[in-house]
C-alpha cells in the first residue's frame, strides 16, 4: 500500500488557487475521466485508488492520455477537497465510505458517476443529499489492467441543470467530454435504465447483443422493458410507449458482437451490478404497487449467479 505518491503532475506550488478532485475509483470510467481531467489541467486530480498502479494511461479515440496524477491507496491519507468524484461500481458503495469521511469537508460537492437510477439513494447514509450530484455517464471504456484503459468513442456525461451541474460541467470545457445540464433529469436516467435493464437477457443468455434480432430474446426485452417504464412513470419519469421498440432495435442495430458491461463481468466471474440495473425495478415496483414479476425473475436468476461466482472467487 501506498499512502501518498506524488505522480509528475503532483500538486502545483497555486495550489491554493486551484480546485481540487478526488477520484473514488479509477477503473474505466474514474480513469478515463481522470485522464481527461488531468491532461486539460482543469483541476487538481488526486486518485484514490484500491490497487495502486504507475501511470495512467487511456487510449481515446483521438489521443493517448498518458498522466501521473497524485496517487492514494489509503483514506488516512486523503483530505478535504471541492470535488470527489465517485467511479466505483454501484456493488462497492460501502467501501467509499471511509474515502467521503476523509474528503467530504463543508463545501465539498460529491458527484456519483454510476449506472442505475438511485445515485443520490445510494449515498444518502455518507453524504448529505443536497451536496450529492447524480450523473448519467455514456463513455464505453474498458480496463485491461489498473491504469491500463481503452476508451472506445467520445464520451457523454448529463447531470441535472443547476449550480452544481454547471460547476461540474465546467470541469469538463477542455476535454473531449460532452456535459449537458438536463431539465429533466428522472426521464434521462429512467431511458438508460430501460436499456440496461433490457441488456440482462444477454447476460443470462450468455450471449452478445445480437441475440437480440432473435424474436424470443426481444419478447423478454419488451418485457422487462414496459416493467421499468411502469416503475419510471411512477417514479416521475416521462416515458413513451415507443421506447420498448426503440431499445429493442437499438441492441439489433448494435454489432451483434457487442458485450455489455453486465455479460463482460459474468465471463469474468467478477460481481455484477445486477441489482443496480434489474433488482431496482421490483425494489422500486413494489413501493408503488406495481408487479414486476419478469424483473423479478430475471434479477433473481441474476442474483443466483453472482452468488455461486462470488462463491467460487
Ligand atoms: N465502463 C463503461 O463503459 C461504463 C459506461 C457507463 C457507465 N458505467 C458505470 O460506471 C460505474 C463504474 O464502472 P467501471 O466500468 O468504471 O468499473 P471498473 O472498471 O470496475 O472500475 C471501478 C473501480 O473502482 C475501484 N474501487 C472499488 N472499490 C474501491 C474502494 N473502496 N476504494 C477505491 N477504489 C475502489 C476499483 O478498484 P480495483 O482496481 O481494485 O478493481 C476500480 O478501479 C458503474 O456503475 C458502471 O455501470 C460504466
Amino acid at each position: 500500500m501506498i499512502d501518498d505518491k506524488r505522480g509528475d503532475e503532483a500538486l502545483p506550488t497555486d495550489r491554493q488557487s486551484r480546485q481540487t478532485a478526488a477520484i473514488v475509483g479509477p477503473g474505466s470510467i474514474g480513469g478515463t475521466i481522470a485522464a481527461w481531467l488531468a491532461a486539460s489541467d482543469a483541476i487538481s486530480v488526486t486518485l484514490c485508488v484500491r490497487t495502486p498502479f504507475d501511470r495512467l494511461v487511456v487510449e481515446t479515440p483521438t489521443t493517448r492520455l498518458d498522466v501521473a496524477p497524485r496517487q492514494i491507496s489509503r483514506p488516512d491519507a486523503a483530505q478535504p477537497v471541492d470535488w470527489v468524484l465517485i467511479a466505483t461500481k454501484t456493488y462497492d458503495v460501502a467501501g467509499t465510505a471511509a474515502w467521503l469521511a476523509q474528503l467530504v469537508g463543508r463545501e465539498t460537492r460529491v458527484a456519483v458517476l454510476q449506472n442505475g437510477v438511485e445515485h443520490v439513494r445510494r449515498f444518502a447514509d455518507h453524504v448529505p443529499s443536497d451536496r450529492l450530484l447524480p450523473v448519467m455517464v455514456d463513455i464505453p471504456a474498458e480496463r485491461d489492467a489498473p491504469g491500463r484503459i481503452r476508451q472506445r468513442r467520445r464520451g457523454t456525461m448529463e447531470v441535472p441543470a443547476g449550480s452544481a451541474g454547471h460547476a461540474f460541467a465546467a470541469l469538463f470545457e477542455r476535454a473531449e467530454i460532452d456535459v449537458s445540464e438536463s431539465s429533466d433529469f428522472v426521464t434521462a436516467i429512467w431511458q438508460k435504465l430501460c436499456v440496461n435493464s433490457a441488456g440482462a437477457v444477454s447476460v443470462l443468455s450468455n450471449e452478445p447483443g445480437g441475440v437480440a434480432r432473435r424474436e424470443p430474446a426481444a419478447e423478454i426485452m419488451r418485457a422487462l422493458i414496459r416493467e421499468c417504464i411502469a416503475v419510471g412513470r411512477a417514479e416521475g419519469a416521462v416515458l413513451d410507449d415507443s421506447l420498448i421498440e426503440s431499445v429493442v432495435q437499438r441492441y439489433r442495430d448494435a454489432p451483434a458482437d457487442s458485450v455489455n458491461s453486465m455479460l463482460a463481468d459474468r465471463r469474468a466471474s467478477r460481481p455484477m451490478e445486477w441489482d443496480a440495473r434489474n433488482g431496482v425495478v421490483g425494489r422500486l415496483g413494489k413501493k408503488h404497487g406495481i408487479a414486476t414479476p419478469v424483473s423479478d425473475t430475471v434479477a433473481g436468476l441474476l442474483a443466483t449467479i453472482d452468488e455461486s461466482a462470488r462463491s467460487k472467487r
